[in-house]
């Protein structure tokens, strides 16, 4: 059967990180688009991608998402928009917070026009837990963020049906804590713990991935679809990092929870559950303060939330085999032949 992604020109903005790459690779392995636009800044991590996916169907387009003439060069005839482009490591966004705004506030404000101007059919934008109850500047830029793209259903009536995913951290991603543990090993065979008993949800990039299919086919325009994500103490983690890569001799060292850090990361706060349904696929879904009629209708067959908040301390806990089963499937992306060797 034809999916929606079939024979249609796809942008997908920060389509070189760790997210873009993935999102690639599964449209062309599960869909047969005439075209994916991959847009970034930088020609050294497009080179490295040409390389990787050898598909005459990718273009590479150089361009920041500042730049709304370039950006709308790049949406001219497309049909679809992944917003993935982003400042996201938390300390770089606080020590150079203006361009973290400009980015990821006036680079997400930009995208919203170029698509109403180029009347692409659907915008999603991917969102983070940071972006809830943020506590850090890199939350707050991405709340303001999905705000603008939800609130861009209302305040442009136009064409274009603009989404949001929000997910959790996914395994192995550059700036994260698995690589982090992976590299310290190497280097140091130490490893230095935030603490313990900190949760954060965790899935695999692949997982994750498949779960954007499932809500960009379901939007209907102004919803938040929250992926439905297990997490895992920080303690836990360090175990099996350990046990993968370390020997008797690795140390695990305490160093306190950092600024901008919260103990544990919360995909729907408490104010939003009003709003949410349980979709029971794997996502839960927010909908506007300013939903239609028919949208609320769409969604009045599935349960109102039972829980007064989602965070990654009330969420499913993955067991430790299972976080051992994850980190071998995804660790040799960026460990190369290491794991083979240990397991
Ligand atoms: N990683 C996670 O665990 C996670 C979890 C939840 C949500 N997310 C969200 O998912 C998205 C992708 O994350 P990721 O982990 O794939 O990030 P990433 O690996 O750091 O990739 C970021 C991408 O954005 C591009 N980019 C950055 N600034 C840009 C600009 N001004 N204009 C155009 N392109 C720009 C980067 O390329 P250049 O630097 O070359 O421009 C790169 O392609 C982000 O929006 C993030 O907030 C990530």
């Amino acid at each position: 059967m034809a999916h929606l992604l079939d024979n249609t020109i796809i942008l997908i903005t920060g389509g070189t990180g760790a997210w873009g790459r993935e999102l690639t690779r599964q449209i062309l392995e599960r869909f047969s688009p005439k075209e994916i636009r991959i847009y970034s800044r930088g020609e050294h991590a497009q080179v490295e991608m040409r390389r990787a996916f050898p598909d005459p169907r990718i273009k590479f387009i150089i361009g920041d998402v500042r730049d709304k003439n370039i950006l709308n060069f790049a949406m001219r005839g497309a049909d679809y928009v992944f917003h993935l482009a982003a400042l996201k490591h938390v300390p770089i966004c606080e020590d150079n917070s203006w361009e973290a705004v400009l980015t990821n506030i006036y680079g997400t404000q930009n995208i919203i026009e170029a698509a109403i101007q180029n009347n692409v059919k659907k915008v999603v934008d991917i969102s983070t837990d940071k972006a809830v109850e943020a506590y850090n500047l890199y939350g707050v830029t991405k709340a303001c963020g999905e705000k603008l793209v939800i609130n861009a259903n209302k305040n442009y009536p136009s064409a274009t049906t603009f989404m949001c995913i929000r997910g959790g951290n996914v395994i192995g991603t550059t700036g994260s804590v698995i690589p982090l543990f992976a590299e310290q090993i190497r280097k140091n065979n130490k490893i230095t713990l935030t603490d313990g008993s900190m949760t954060r949800f965790l899935m695999s990039t692949r997982e994750a991935i498949g779960l954007v299919f499932q809500a960009f086919e379901a939007a209907k325009g102004g919803e938040v679809f929250v992926m439905k994500m297990p997490s895992a103490t920080m303690d836990m983690v360090a175990r099996v990092m350990v046990r993968l890569l370390g020997d008797s001799k690795t140390a695990v060292g305490n160093i306190g929870v950092r600024p901008g850090e919260k103990m544990h990361e919360m995909l729907i706060s408490k104010n939003e559950t009003v709003m949410a349904k349980d979709l029971g696929n794997g996502y839960f879904v927010i909908l506007p303060h300013y939903a239609s009629k028919e949208l609320k209708a769409s969604y009045s067959k599935y349960k109102n939330l039972t829980i007064p908040y989602f965070s990654s301390q009330n969420t499913r806990c993955l067991k430790e085999k299972e976080l051992t089963d994850i980190l071998q499937k995804e660790m040799p992306v960026f460990l190369g032949q290491k794991l083979a060797q240990v397991t």
